[in-house]
């Protein structure tokens, strides 16, 4: 990659690293400058360009997209949003959704299927599909579980055969009905033969290359064709077909080996994916053998995938796409471009792992929806890579294809067919010479169908470990995260390059000089750290929450708990629109046809112990939680 080339502090022996911070600021602000003294001016004028970069690509003026009066950072066990808004907690993990499942009962003893009655646990990507002008079915994805309340015992005690399948209950994802009553509000329809549950046992498909292949082939399923399950289900994308995706995150935390097999070293292969024998995070090998890797070491091949799912049917099965490559997916962000390809982007959470792109190859027919059904099944995958102008955040990319026989992608180095291309997509990634990111979370198309947003959350290793700081990675030990911006040239999402900017770079300026107080658009009012979900509305806002520290102190002062913002693309200002309840985070939003209604995810307050009483209040169990929020005057949303 082509690095930003000034200010390497090494080729300045005579600044400190708090020089060199506040050199590079976007601010380069009055102050800074004046106490800098006659060295700090020499170096002034060659920091312009890089300082510019940044400042002239997020310059706030003053938006007419967005509407309400910004809300306050908060650490209040509470849900706020701004004067003239309401928010009602729509519903809650352990809230019955199908026929004959209980109430939530919080002393953590209701069995399996209790929970595979009701809703899951910790919230995260939804998706709205409209049945008529006041129904709609909710497609929400549970992400996992927090031992601590699902359990009687927090999870302190080896797991029995039922609590690991209760466990497993409580994640997937859950589809179910909401009406619009007489006051224009949405509510559950419990009773609606759409409601499904989708846990870690459904069985699905396997399609695509890697479908068959001897990797995904174990002693359940010779064939290597049908999984059972779905977990760890992070964030989500859309089809214009009327199908859900839902994608599979951190499925590495699931597997695990006996007690006896607890220190034997896995391939490099398994352990890129995170997967090693002594994992204790969630003890399902103790009582369901496909998560013993010493016996079935194939198992966690077929997990890491974008699972497509129509919620119109409850007994359709799930369709894991394998064309859409296996790492830790984070969404699946569906665009139809201008050829009528079907393009998915798609981030790989974890530190210095990837970004990448899905064409298909055949093209989508918006007069004939059943024929556009398998359009995830075939096509090509791409991976991206940068490069930055000369003293500038901001440059040019490539998508890089991960086609067998091509880029090196071959057997002599490693990659038998097309299958292990995609089963291994990050070693692939590596071969190609794909830019290391800072944890890719959600993409969001904007609705010109022009310009693509990504969140990069955070990463404590920039700056280590073959991961170099510079292009759109442009800080060490990144805590704040930022976001990043492409245009695909010519507006065409099947040309293979790209412009990009950082849109935010997340800091705090009250306690911070140089790129860690954050790009121009960051001030004291709207400050927060890690982006995290993002997604647009019809006019063209975008929305951001974040998944972020929440200590409230030292670099973290006065950010409050985690939030979501809206931004205005064409003006670059933010404006804080919510806030949390204490150690969540906001995670999943979708909007109601008429952009009236805001559906925002509530995930974990409370996680690990930390005091919480959300939704409920007095002394109640905190629980994961979708909200509605709409205005009191019926309008739009965010204007
Ligand atoms: Fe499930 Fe990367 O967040
Ligand atoms: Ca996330
Ligand atoms: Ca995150
Ligand atoms: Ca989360």
């Amino acid at each position: 990659m082509n690095q930003p080339d000034h200010f390497d502090p090494e080729d300045h022996p005579e600044l400190e690293q708090t020089d060199f911070d506040r050199l590079t600021a976007k601010g380069i602000n009055r102050r800074n400058f004046l106490r800098g003294g006659a060295s700090v001016m020499g170096l002034f004028l060659a920091a312009t360009p890089l300082a510019q970069a940044v400042a002239a690509a997020t310059q706030p003026t003053p938006s007419k997209l967005i509407g309400f009066k910004a809300v306050a950072a908060s650490t209040a066990d509470t849900f706020v949003v701004p004067e003239g808004y309401v928010a009602q907690p729509l519903i809650s993990w352990g809230d019955p959704i199908l026929k004959g499942a209980p109430a939530f009962d919080e002393s953590g003893t209701q069995n399996a299927a209790a929970q595979a009655g009701q809703f899951g646990d910790n919230t995260d990507g939804m998706s709205l599909f409209p049945l008529d002008q006041d129904r709609a079915l909710l497609a929400v994805n549970n992400e996992y579980t927090n031992q601590e309340y699902l359990f009687a015992h927090q999870g302190k005690q080896a797991l029995t055969a039922d609590e690991v399948k209760k466990s497993q209950a409580a994640h997937g994802v859950s589809i179910f009905e909401i009406r619009r009553n007489a006051k224009g509000e949405w509510q559950l329809d419990s009773n609606s033969t759409y409601n499904r549950r989708i846990t870690a046992y459904t069985p699905m498909d396997l399609t695509g290359p890697a479908a068959g292949h001897a990797l995904m082939q174990t002693a359940a399923d010779p064939k290597g064709t049908r999984a059972l399950g779905t977990f760890n289900n992070c964030a989500n994308g859309q089809t214009p077909w009327g199908t859900y995706l839902t994608c599979e995150e951190n499925f590495h935390k699931y597997f695990a080996s006996p007690e006896d097999e607890f220190d034997v070293e896995l391939p490099a292969r398994e352990t890129r994916y995170g997967l090693k024998s002594g994992n204790r995070d969630y003890q399902w090998y103790r009582h369901d053998e496909r998560f013993d890797l010493s016996k079935h070491p194939n198992e966690p091949h077929r997990f890491g995938w974008v699972v497509e799912i129509d919620p119109m049917d409850p007994t359709a099965t799930p369709k894991k796409r394998t064309a859409l490559g296996r790492f830790k997916h984070e969404n699946a962000a569906l665009t139809i471009d201008p050829s009528g390809h079907v393009v998915v982007y798609l981030g790989d959470d974890e530190r210095g792992e990837h970004l990448y792109k899905f064409v298909s190859k055949d093209t989508y027919n918006p007069n004939d929806q059943a024929a556009n059904r398998d359009l995830l099944e075939d096509g090509t995958l791409y991976v991206a890579r940068f490069s930055a102008n000369d003293g500038e955040i901001k440059g040019q990319g490539e998508w890089i294809e991960l086609s067998h026989g091509t880029n090196g992608l071959t057997a002599a180095n490693g990659f038998a067919d097309q299958a292990e291309v995609l089963i291994f997509a990050r070693e692939a990634a590596t071969q190609v010479g794909a830019t290391t990111m800072d944890r890719p979370e959600w993409v969001a198309v904007h609705p010109d169908n022009k310009a693509v947003f990504c969140t990069l959350t955070n990463n404590k290793n920039r700056g280590k470990d073959g991961q170099p700081v510079g292009g759109p990675n442009p800080r060490a030990k990144n805590n704040y995260g930022q976001i990043v911006r492409w245009w695909p040239h010519k507006a065409s999402h099947v040309d293979n390059r790209f412009d990009w900017d950082l849109f935010a770079i997340a800091g705090n300026p009250t306690v911070q000089d140089g790129l860690y107080a954050g790009s121009a658009n960051i001030n004291a009012d709207n400050m927060f750290n890690s982006p995290d979900g993002i997604g647009f509305d019809d006019a063209g806002r975008l929305w951001i929450q974040t998944d972020g520290k929440y200590s409230n102190s030292g670099e973290f002062a006065g950010m409050g708990n985690n939030q979501m913002l809206c931004a205005d693309p064409a003006t670059g200002e933010i404006r804080r629109f919510a806030t949390g309840p204490i150690a969540c985070e906001i995670t999943g939003l979708t909007f109601s046809p008429d952009q009236r209604t805001v559906f925002i995810g509530v995930q974990h307050p409370g996680e690990k112990g930390t005091p919480s009483h959300f939704p409920a209040g007095g002394n109640s169990k905190p629980r994961s939680t979708i909200m509605m929020v709409q205005r009191t005057d019926g309008g739009v949303i965010g204007s």
